[in-house]
């Protein structure tokens, strides 16, 4: 049997520089618990622009549908503001979310003891928790027609349209649901209904899937109110489902519970496909943080977390998952910290490589 396979596309900013660091764990892996994975490389984002002047070219679009799975850094950067709207490195992210369509998009927020103190929220409101966003990922306003810049008489207007079909919702729904089940079996749906139609449908879908999961209570919570409630008292919440946009906005709201955005990983995951696969990208949270790249101190953590979701949903070694994701947390209880982990009461910063360095010598201690 063939290693199973790995497309890289660390993007841009300070993408390549997490990248890297993640490209040493894989080695690790492959060196250390025989677990070789076939891995390429290609351009995303502004990287795929600069050299192809588009921001995702059809050959690496063929490739991702190809393999396993695929690791993202981050697309983005100031350089590429200006450039037209449908060439933009954004657009090569969502195309790939789009033709791999990856429905169902895993952002877990977990705060590490070691960590709870750094949180901008009081510590007892933050240390233990572990709640999991599925974000709806392929449809809602990021994609529905009609979209555009438009004349409308002497101005112009802006559209976007929220549009979700009960199909796109119910497989997100269930998705949700199934995680559920795997955990403290409580879910909280948040849309919304009260001045949407789409989440009004929303909440009439997800509550009919709910009738096939019996055991899970679900609670069904407006989305202004569950951004207030996520910053009031988050571990009222175990998993959460939401569609696209305000996914993407409380779960940037969720990162900072962890201490930093640079903590959180996601998996972004499809139907499974005929070798019982799901299609799935695994990808930081973050962006490619224009205002330290190029500097050495990201913080290379979300990205690792992120190899580890891959080991546990696209390989089917959650035990090697649990392996880093151990050896993440000691390095953190014995005080490590990049710059954004800094706290008010200072230290020495290690630069994203030297993150690399104590987290290889702690999966090198591992039992
Ligand atoms: P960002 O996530 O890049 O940065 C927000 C803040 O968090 C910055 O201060 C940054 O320094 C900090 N930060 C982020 N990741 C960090 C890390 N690993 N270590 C230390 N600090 C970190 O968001 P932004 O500034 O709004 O966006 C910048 C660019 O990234 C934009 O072009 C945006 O579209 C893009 N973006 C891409 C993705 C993605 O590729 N998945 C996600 C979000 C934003
Ligand atoms: C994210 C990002 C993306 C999104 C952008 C870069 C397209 O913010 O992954 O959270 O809006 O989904
Ligand atoms: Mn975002």
């Amino acid at each position: 049997m063939s290693n199973p396979s790995l497309l890289i596309l660390p993007g841009d900013g300070i993408g390549p520089e997490v990248m890297d660091q993640v490209v040493r764990v894989i080695d690790w892996f492959g060196a250390k618990r025989d677990m070789p994975f076939d891995v390429s490389t290609d351009l995303v984002g502004g990287a795929a622009y600069d050299a192809h002047g588009t921001p995702l070219h059809d050959d690496t679009m063929a490739k991702a549908l190809q393999v396993d799975a695929v690791l993202l850094g981050a697309v983005g950067g100031p350089k590429y503001d200006d450039l037209d709207f449908s060439v933009k490195p954004e657009r090569g992210l969502l195309r790939l979310r789009k033709e791999m369509d990856l429905f169902s998009n895993l952002r877990p927020a977990q705060c590490f003891d070691a960590l709870a103190d750094f949180s901008s929220l009081k510590k007892d409101i933050v240390a233990g928790l572990d709640i999991m966003i599925v974000r709806e990922l392929t449809s809602g306003v990021y994609f529905g027609e009609p979209r555009g810049i438009f004349e409308e008489g002497n101005e112009r207007v802006g559209i976007n349209t929220q549009r979700y079909t009960e199909g796109e919702i119910e497989r997100a729904a269930r998705s949700a649901f199934d995680l559920a089940m795997k955990r403290s079996k409580k879910l909280c749906s948040m849309e919304k209904a009260n001045v949407m139609e789409s989440g009004i449908l929303w909440r009439e879908v997800v509550t009919r899937v709910g009738q096939d999961y019996p055991e899970v209570e679900l609670s069904h919570m407006y989305a202004d109110n569950g951004a207030m409630q996520l910053v009031r008292a988050p571990k009222q919440f175990d998993v959460i489902v939401t569609d696209n946009l305000f996914g993407d906005i409380l779960s940037d709201c969720a990162a900072m519970l962890t201490g930093s955005l640079g903590m959180l990983p996601s998996a972004s995951l499809g139907a499974p496909m005929e070798n019982g696969r799901a299609r799935a990208m695994y990808e930081p949270v973050h962006g490619s943080a224009p205002d330290i790249a190029g500097q050495g101190k990201a913080n290379p953590i979300a990205c690792m977390l992120s190899f580890a979701m891959a080991l546990r949903y696209s390989f089917d070694h959650g035990d090697e998952a649990t392996r880093l994701e151990n050896a993440i947390e000691k390095v953190l209880a014995d005080g490590a910290r990049t710059a954004d982990l800094m706290g008010p009461e200072g230290g020495t910063a290690l630069s994203t490589t030297e993150m690399g360095d104590v987290i290889l010598a702690a999966l090198d201690a591992s039992p």
